[in-house]
């Protein structure tokens, strides 16, 4: 699987062009991404990324990629990230790593994003992942039960869980937020829940990302697939 990952990274590296500005996607296939581009720029290529987690700030400094912030440059010609599941329309679900709250803000911020995954990853309904939805700590009680009626009125429904660490505690985001994990099943109408879910206060942002991606790069044992 990783070597799947790499292919649709190093696919993806083939729209990157000199003097672009990029957002820097986080887990193990936008890791590949980011080490093949410090190849590049290794190799004289001028870029400047914004990255979307601590861990891939600390990375692409490890790669000598020029970083910025969105608050020194304007727009992002290009983002490339992972995601946990792809569908037809290129809506995604992504969080499974904890990033979703900056990679949604980059995401939004790009001309273009490309998806890169291994092909495990593309679906006909999202949902099968379970959905992550950062929230604020306070009041957790309260944001879970106005999670739930958001379900119901999207036609959806499962058991959620707080995201733990592998020390056991909670998790805890970049941001200082917490991750609630939605097992839902099948989505049948994600724009009208990513909807229902951005009403919701204590709800920082969730994994549903509609309409951000441009392009998906699925890596299979057949080969690559570039899905527009
Ligand atoms: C992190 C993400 C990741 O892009 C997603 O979890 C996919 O990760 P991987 O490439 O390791 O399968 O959304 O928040």
């Amino acid at each position: 699987m990783d070597g799947l990952k790499r292919q649709a990274a190093a696919q993806a590296l083939e729209h990157v062009q000199d003097g672009m500005k990029l957002g820097l996607g986080t887990g193990s296939t936008a890791r590949h991404f980011v080490e093949l581009l410090g190849e590049r720029v290794a190799g004289g290529m001028k870029v400047i990324g914004v990255p979307t987690s601590e861990a891939t700030r600390a990375q692409a400094e490890a790669c000598n990629i020029p970083l910025t912030t969105l608050d020194e440059v304007d727009r992002l010609d290009l983002t490339v990230d992972g995601a946990d599941e792809v569908d037809p329309a290129l809506n995604l679900i992504k969080g499974g790593g904890g990033a979703l709250l900056r990679e949604k803000i980059v995401a939004a911020a790009s001309d273009r994003m490309i998806v890169i995954a291994d092909d495990t990853k593309w679906v006909d309904v999202l949902g099968r992942f379970p959905l992550p939805v950062e929230v604020i700590p306070f009041g957790l009680a309260a944001t879970q039960r106005a999670m739930a009626a958001a379900f119901a009125q999207s036609g959806v429904s499962g058991q959620m869980g707080l995201r733990k660490g592998r020390d056991g505690h909670v998790f805890v985001t970049d941001g200082g937020h917490w991750i609630v994990d939605a097992h839902l099943g099948r989505i049948a109408d994600a724009p009208r829940l990513a909807g229902l879910l951005s009403l919701i206060p204590g709800v920082v942002e969730h994994g549903l990302f509609i309409g951000l991606a441009s392009t998906a790069v699925l890596a299979g044992a057949q080969g690559i697939r570039v899905v527009e």
